[in-house]
């Protein structure tokens, strides 16, 4: 795929078919992680990547926010918890960098993974507490994200029909509302 077609074919997708990730797929994947920028050059970044079945059952049942939100993720060959260890990270204008730097390799890799024709869709509505219980989590890491890998079923699922319609995942705002030139007026 052309690169602008990655990225303006990539949605979110959260509903998969049982095919599993091949190992030389997932390896790029990571590596588009580890390959990407941070502040400083810290790399925070920590991935767990969940492959075990039961795992993955029992983390969309453990991991909402709000009772059983997480169930989508059931399905999913593959989930990568982003992670960022705070103890390298750096706070630079009162800004946590490890947000920023954790979020850049996360979505280069869900980039890749488009690119080879994975689906993924960012979960932020997890409780981090019951995550990082769950998962044995060092207490110096942080939860930035996390986001079931797969092959896209054809089928979207009530859950994501609904969705989409309330965020308006197929909008975006025109350029004129968010781009300005040589000063904010
Ligand atoms: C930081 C972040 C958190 C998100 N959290 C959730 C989530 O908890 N559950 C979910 O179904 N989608 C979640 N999404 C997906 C968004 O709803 C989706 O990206 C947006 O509606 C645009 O749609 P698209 O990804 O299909 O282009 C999240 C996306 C981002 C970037």
């Amino acid at each position: 795929m052309e690169f602008m077609d990655v990225i303006q074919t990539r949605h979110s997708v959260r509903n998969f078919i049982d095919k599993p990730i091949p190992q030389d797929v997932l390896n790029d994947i990571l590596e588009a992680g580890r390959s990407a920028p941070s502040a400083q050059n810290r790399q925070e970044w920590r991935f767990l990547v969940i492959q075990d079945k039961k795992r993955i059952e029992s983390l969309s049942i453990n991991s909402g926010l709000i009772g059983l939100s997480n169930m989508y993720i059931r399905k999913a060959p593959l989930i990568i918890v982003a992670c960022a260890e705070t103890k390298k990270s750096i706070k630079l204008n009162k800004q946590e960098y490890y947000l920023v730097d954790v979020a850049i390799a996360f979505q280069q890799m869900m980039l890749t993974a488009w690119s080879y024709g994975v689906g993924s869709c960012w979960l932020g509505a997890y409780s981090e507490e019951k995550v990082k219980k769950h998962l044995n989590l060092p207490k110096s890491f942080r939860v930035v994200g996390m986001s079931p890998f797969g092959y896209p079923a054809e089928e979207k699922t009530h859950y994501t029909k609904a969705l989409s319609k309330f965020a308006g995942s197929d909008k975006r705002l025109d350029l004129d509302k968010i781009v300005k030139y040589d000063e904010w007026k």
